[in-house]
């Protein structure tokens, strides 16, 4: 068994107080996908249960709060005042910072859950997709991802991308280079994949 944090109580209770009740149970229900989904695709369970459970964990911070730790920790500028992207970059420090995690892959998945990135490990992938299918979300797709994800990991991550993507430029919001990057490499993984066959 890895040791991923050297407090894991301390880390627990932080979580629970820092959460709303329905984050929480969000959070529950992404470590139960992460754990289905490592166990299908061949990912450390372990550490998908715990990059699943705290990944939200600055989820329900104030954007003054997100800032602070921003500063903090010297996270990089561009973050500052976007609460969407800033909540996972800022879990990640405290995870790194506060709770005593190491494990590089662990950390970059709490970190790129909302976006993606270039390169993303498999663990990554999975908490990406996790978040985006956990039982508690609904809308009208959701069943036939989770189907999907269970064999085809790659595509219910694309499709969740462009799903992403989409609802980004409906709202007039400019796409960060994490999220853009992230659909180009899954999608060029796919192309080489089916080449391949
Ligand atoms: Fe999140
Ligand atoms: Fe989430």
């Amino acid at each position: 068994m890895t040791i991923l944090c050297t407090d894991r109580d301390k880390l627990e209770i932080f979580l629970k107080s820092n959460l709303k009740e329905k984050r929480y149970i969000h959070s529950l229900g992404v470590e139960t996908m992460a754990v289905k989904l490592a166990k299908l695709h061949g990912a450390d369970v372990e550490k998908a249960a715990f990059a699943g459970r705290y990944h939200d964990l600055a989820k329900c911070m104030t954007e003054e709060e997100l800032n602070r730790i921003i500063r903090l920790y010297g996270i990089s500028d561009e973050y500052m005042n976007n609460q969407a992207l800033s909540h996972s970059k800022v879990a990640e420090a405290l995870l790194r910072y506060e709770f005593g995690v190491t494990d590089e892959d662990t950390l970059a998945a709490v970190s790129g859950h909302t976006t993606g990135r270039r390169g993303m490990s498999l663990l990554e992938e999975i908490i990406y997709v996790a978040d985006a299918i956990e039982d508690n979300r609904s809308y009208k797709e959701l069943k036939t991802l989770q189907k999907q994800a269970e064999t085809d990991l790659d595509g219910a991550c694309l499709f969740i991308m462009d799903y992403t993507i989409d609802l980004i430029n409906s709202k007039g919001r400019s796409l960060d280079r994490d999220t853009s990057e992230a659909r180009d490499y899954i999608s060029e993984r796919i192309a080489r994949s089916t080449n391949d066959k």
